[in-house]
């Protein structure tokens, strides 16, 4: 069993995964791809960075996008903590950890906290950002698939066991983990909001960020992002999908953005996690595609991901045994 006991009472309260930052070369065709095939909102731009969020969501921004030359990069993995106290908790914690955060001024932010975790993922803790409208209801503004909010990060570690670890370490739980048949961890989904992901780590070269995902409130509006992509010329950019996953039984797509940054628009949580009965569920490799549908996805899914600044990603030695769509097409014997 390769999932630690859970800890309820971690030594500072994060509650969710909260926003993301990544480097684009075009801040102009970056704001377009988002605006229309997402439909996020532009709370604001200054300083060469674009700030959006979800219509449902108050706090300012939950993706910023900064323009650099020196190629795109995920810059931090933003979590939010509950209140300032428990910042404060946190930046004593990692710095018992050996760790050496620093408090950074962010716009749009309250007091700010930089950490790199021990997998080399570049952490932004927050406890509060400047609060602005809830565009939930004004559907006069709704565009493309309506991204309601900021929901999961998928990461790819070398070493899933030990980001699961170092997690559990902070209060996360596991709603679902991938195991070998030798028992090594392939994956671990992990959560700290009332649904079963917030933080999904999947042993690959890494670190790097594989996707970030938004909430979309339905088919309907997940098909319409991919016409949107279609229309303005991003059709390839529909990388995988739309699906639906095995784990929670929901609807999925994934896109890449100009720069070539992982998305997806996945379909509300399926089931709460609040309570102890929740157990961790085992999965394998193989058994991961149960009552999935579809073409299995590009080798381009499994082997491309997001960067972070100035760190050298590393191989795993856990063998995912993921099928790819290659894979699956060369294998596949056409009758004519
Ligand atoms: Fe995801």
């Amino acid at each position: 069993m390769p999932i630690p006991d859970p800890v309820h009472y971690p030594p500072f309260n994060i509650t969710r995964a909260g926003h993301v930052r990544v480097t684009v070369r075009d801040l102009d065709a970056a704001r377009d791809f988002y605006t229309s095939v997402y439909g996020l909102i532009v709370s604001d731009e200054a300083d060469g960075a674009l700030y959006l969020r979800g219509v449902e969501e108050v706090c300012h921004h939950s993706l910023v996008l900064t323009a650099a030359g020196d190629g795109p990069l995920c810059e931090r993995i933003g979590l939010r903590v509950q209140t300032e106290e428990e910042l404060d908790k946190a930046h004593d914690w990692f710095c018992g950890e050996g760790l050496g955060p620093a408090w950074v001024e962010q716009p749009w932010q309250g007091r700010t906290l930089h950490v790199t975790d021990p997998c080399g993922v570049p952490l932004e803790l927050c406890a509060s950002m400047t609060a602005v409208p809830r565009l939930g209801s004004a559907v006069d503004r709704h565009r493309g698939g309506v991204a309601l909010r900021f929901d999961h990060f998928q990461i790819l570690v070398p070493d899933a066991q030990a980001a699961c670890d170092f997690y559990t370490r902070l209060g996360f739980r596991v709603s679902d983990y991938v195991e070998t048949p030798d028992g090594a961890l392939v994956a671990a989904f992990m959560y700290r909001k009332d649904i079963p992901w917030d933080l999904v780590f999947f042993a690959a070269k890494g670190p790097r960020m594989h996707h970030f995902a938004y909430i979309t409130p339905n088919a309907v509006d997940m098909f319409r992002a991919c016409d949107i992509a279609g229309i303005r010329g991003y059709g390839e950019a529909v990388e995988r999908g739309p699906g639906r996953h095995s784990m929670g039984h929901v609807q999925y797509v994934y896109f890449r953005d100009p720069d070539g940054h992982r998305s997806e628009l996945v379909l509300d949580a399926p089931h709460h996690m609040t309570d102890l009965e929740n157990e961790p569920v085992q999965w394998t490799p193989a058994s991961i595609g149960e009552k999935a549908w579809g073409l299995p996805a590009q080798r381009a899914w499994f082997l491309e991901a997001s960067r972070f600044p100035g760190v050298e990603p590393v191989e795993t030695s856990v063998a995912r045994g993921a099928l790819t769509l290659e894979d699956y097409l060369s294998a596949r014997t056409v009758v004519a």
